[in-house]
C-alpha cells in the first residue's frame, strides 16, 4: 500500500484565501516584523461582557452537556424572535436550526439541497468559501463576473440570462457583501428575488453582515420580500456584529422541510452547538446592547470615512462607498496597468516590501481590485494608509 492519499474531491478544496494571507502575516510577524494585518474579518472589539458572562455562567452552572442537536429550544425559539423583532421574518422555532457560525450553517444548508451535478449561482465578488461550499456538495458554481462599473450590482436580466443558460437550480446571496460591502435598495433585491421566482431557483442568503451599516443603507432579507420566504435559507447570527467569532454560533432559517433535514445532518455531522455559546447566543438574542451597537458602529464608520478619504487620493487607486460590512475594496485597476502587474503582485509586493498585508480581489473573482479590512484599530490604519501611499508613490 502506498500509504493515505486525499481523495479527488478534498484535492480540489484550496485552503481559503483570506486564511493564507492572515497566515503569512502572522510568520512575518512572529519573525519580529512590524507587519499591519488588513486581512481578517473580525472585530477588533470584545465580545461584550453580558454574552460573555452568560458564557462562563453556564461553565458555572455545569450546563456544559450535550443540547438537542438542532439546538437548546430556548435558543431555537429566542433565534425565531429575534429575526422577527430584527429583520422582519417570520419563522416558528422549528424552522430556526442553531448552528455552528455561519460557514458551518451554509454547507448544511447547500448539502440540503444541491442535488449532484446542480448549478448554483454565484455572484461576483463573492465571498471566498462559495465556490468551495457549493463544490462540496457536489453541486457545480456558476460565477457571474463582477461588475465594478455598475455598482456591483448585477441586473436582473444578467441573471436570469445566467440561470437560463446554466439551467441553475439556485443563487447564493451575500448581502451586504463581502468584499464589496454593497447593500442593494430593496428594489434591487426584489428583482433578484423576482428572477428566482421565475426560474424557480432557491436562494440560500449569507446575512452575517446584516447589522452592520452605513448611511442610509438599510438591509432586506430575500426572505422577507413577496415570493421570497418558501424559497429561501437565511443564515445569520452574532459573528460579525457582537465579535462572537470564537464562538461559533449562527442560525439557519427556512421552510420547515429544509430545516428538518439540516437538523438530521448535523446531528450527524455536529452533534449539537457548542452548549456554552448557546448560553452566550441566547444572552445575544435577549440582552439589547444599545450603547454597545452604538459605540461600535460609531467607530467602524469612523474607520470606514477615513479610508474613503485617504484612499480616493492616492494614485492609481480608487475606493468607492461601501454602505455595510466592514470592508473597503480598493479598485487598483490604474495602478496594475501603469506597472504592467496584477493585484496577485501588489498583494504580495505590499506584503513583503511594505510588511502590509491585504487580500488580492482575485480572491474574490474581482482582479483589478485588493479588500481591505477596516475591524482594526485606527493607528493601524493610519499605519496602513501610510504603506499604501509609499508604495502607490514608489517610495
Ligand atoms: C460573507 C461571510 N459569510 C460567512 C462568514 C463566516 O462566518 P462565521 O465565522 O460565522 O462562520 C464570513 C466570515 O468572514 C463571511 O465574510
Amino acid at each position: 500500500m502506498a500509504g493515505l492519499a486525499p481523495n479527488a474531491r478534498s484535492r480540489r478544496i484550496e485552503e481559503s484565501a483570506t486564511l493564507a494571507i492572515s497566515a503569512q502575516a502572522a510568520r512575518l510577524r512572529a519573525a519580529g516584523k512590524d507587519v499591519v494585518s488588513l486581512g481578517a474579518g473580525e472585530p477588533d472589539f470584545w465580545t461584550p461582557g453580558p454574552i460573555a458572562e452568560a458564557g462562563i455562567r453556564a461553565i458555572e452552572q455545569g450546563n456544559t452537556r450535550y443540547t438537542p442537536a438542532p439546538g437548546t429550544p430556548e435558543l431555537r425559539a429566542a433565534g425565531a424572535n429575534w429575526l422577527q423583532r430584527t429583520f422582519g421574518l417570520r419563522y416558528t422555532a422549528d424552522e430556526v436550526m442553531v448552528c455552528a457560525g455561519a460557514k458551518a450553517a451554509l454547507h448544511i444548508a447547500l448539502d440540503t439541497i444541491v442535488e449532484p451535478g446542480d448549478s448554483v449561482l454565484i455572484l461576483a465578488p463573492y465571498w471566498v468559501s462559495y465556490p468551495a461550499l457549493v463544490a462540496m456538495a457536489d453541486g457545480k458554481p456558476v460565477v457571474l463576473p463582477a461588475v465594478p462599473d455598475a455598482g456591483f450590482i448585477h441586473t436582473a436580466a444578467a441573471i436570469d440570462a445566467a440561470a437560463k443558460q446554466s439551467r441553475a437550480r439556485g443563487i447564493l446571496l451575500n448581502f451586504p457583501n463581502n468584499p464589496s460591502g454593497v447593500v442593494p435598495t430593496r428594489a434591487q433585491l426584489q428583482a433578484i428575488v423576482d428572477v428566482a421566482v421565475a426560474n424557480d431557483l432557491w436562494i440560500v442568503s449569507d446575512e452575517i453582515y446584516s447589522m452592520l451599516l452605513y448611511d442610509d443603507a438599510e438591509h432586506f432579507s430575500p426572505a422577507a420580500l413577496p415570493g421570497g420566504h418558501e424559497r429561501t435559507i437565511v443564515v445569520n447570527g452574532f459573528t460579525k456584529s457582537h465579535t462572537l467569532t470564537g464562538w461559533r454560533t449562527s442560525f439557519l432559517a427556512g421552510p420547515r422541510a429544509i430545516v428538518d433535514a439540516a437538523c438530521r445532518i448535523q446531528s450527524q455531522v455536529l452533534g449539537n452547538p457548542c452548549t456554552i455559546s448557546q448560553a452566550a447566543t441566547l444572552a445575544a438574542c435577549e440582552i439589547p446592547l444599545p450603547d454597545e451597537q452604538t459605540r461600535r458602529m460609531l467607530a467602524f464608520d469612523e474607520r470606514r470615512r477615513y479610508l474613503l478619504r485617504e484612499i480616493n487620493t492616492i494614485p492609481g487607486m480608487h475606493l468607492s462607498v461601501p454602505t455595510g460590512a466592514f470592508y473597503a475594496l480598493v479598485d487598483v485597476r490604474e495602478l496594475c496597468k501603469a506597472r504592467g502587474i496584477d493585484d496577485v503582485t501588489v498583494c504580495q509586493q505590499l506584503l513583503h516590501q511594505h510588511l502590509l498585508a491585504v487580500v488580492p480581489g482575485s480572491a474574490f473573482a474581482v482582479p483589478g481590485f485588493v479588500r481591505l479590512s477596516y475591524a482594526v484599530a485606527m493607528e493601524q490604519l493610519q499605519k496602513a494608509i501610510a504603506r499604501l501611499r509609499d508604495y502607490a508613490e514608489g517610495r
